[in-house]
């Protein structure tokens, strides 16, 4: 089944209001069967995290959330309490381990989505991805990011530069995708999505 049917079974809104599920179909697709680790920052009633175990078969999925009644369970499903607007708490909850891909859909605050770039990127296999949704709230990621894309630095008011430098020297690519195209799709809102790939 395609994701974006995956994910409307259980109603999340990657797959409807955002339109984010037909590019990660493209991105993921050939990958169904060798990703065996996934993080997504906010769980919310579990949406997501249902439609990642079960297009992934062969994946455990990790969910972390602030609030412990979005505590998702379940089969091949792990959950971690955290607030990612805390490096302590990121350090301290989300295990040191590998991931082929880590979705950051919690707060959507700039400042957060930076600190949790900072401590997660590490955690990103090489080769993988690391998704920050929903970056058309707040202008500072966009920013930063455009900026990379043009002329190749990263730097952020939000990190310190050591920071910035090393994430920066671990970046393969970036990508924006923005849901509405005059022609291509007219959905709810004008949602945004930055895809980076470890380098
Ligand atoms: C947009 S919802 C997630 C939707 C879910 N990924 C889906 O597609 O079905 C955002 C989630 O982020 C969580 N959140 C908000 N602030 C957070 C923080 N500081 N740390 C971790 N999670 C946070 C909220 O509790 C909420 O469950």
């Amino acid at each position: 089944m395609l994701l974006t049917e995956i994910g409307k079974k259980y109603n999340t809104d990657k797959a409807t209001y955002h339109n984010f599920t037909w590019i990660y179909e493209k991105l993921f697709s050939e990958l169904k069967d060798s990703v065996n680790k996934i993080l997504e920052i906010g769980t919310y009633r579990g949406g997501s995290i249902r439609m990642w175990r079960e297009y992934f078969p062969n994946a455990i999925i990790h969910g972390a959330d602030l609030k412990p009644e979005y505590g998702v369970s379940g089969e091949r499903i792990v959950f971690h309490l955290v607030d990612q607007g805390s490096r302590v708490s990121l350090e301290a909850s989300i295990p040191n381990e590998e991931f082929d891909i880590i979705i950051d859909d919690g707060s959507h605050q700039n400042d957060h989505q930076m600190t949790t770039l900072s401590c997660l990127f590490d955690r990103v296999k090489s080769g993988g991805f690391y998704i920050i949704e929903d970056v058309h709230a707040g202008t500072e990621t966009r920013r930063a990011f455009c900026r990379f894309l043009m002329d190749n630095e990263f730097k952020t008011e939000l990190l310190s530069d050591g920071e910035c430098e090393r994430i920066q020297s671990e970046i393969n690519d970036v990508t924006f995708f923005f849901n509405r195209c005059p022609g291509i799709s007219i959905v709810n809102g004008d949602s945004k999505t930055l895809i980076l790939r470890k380098r």
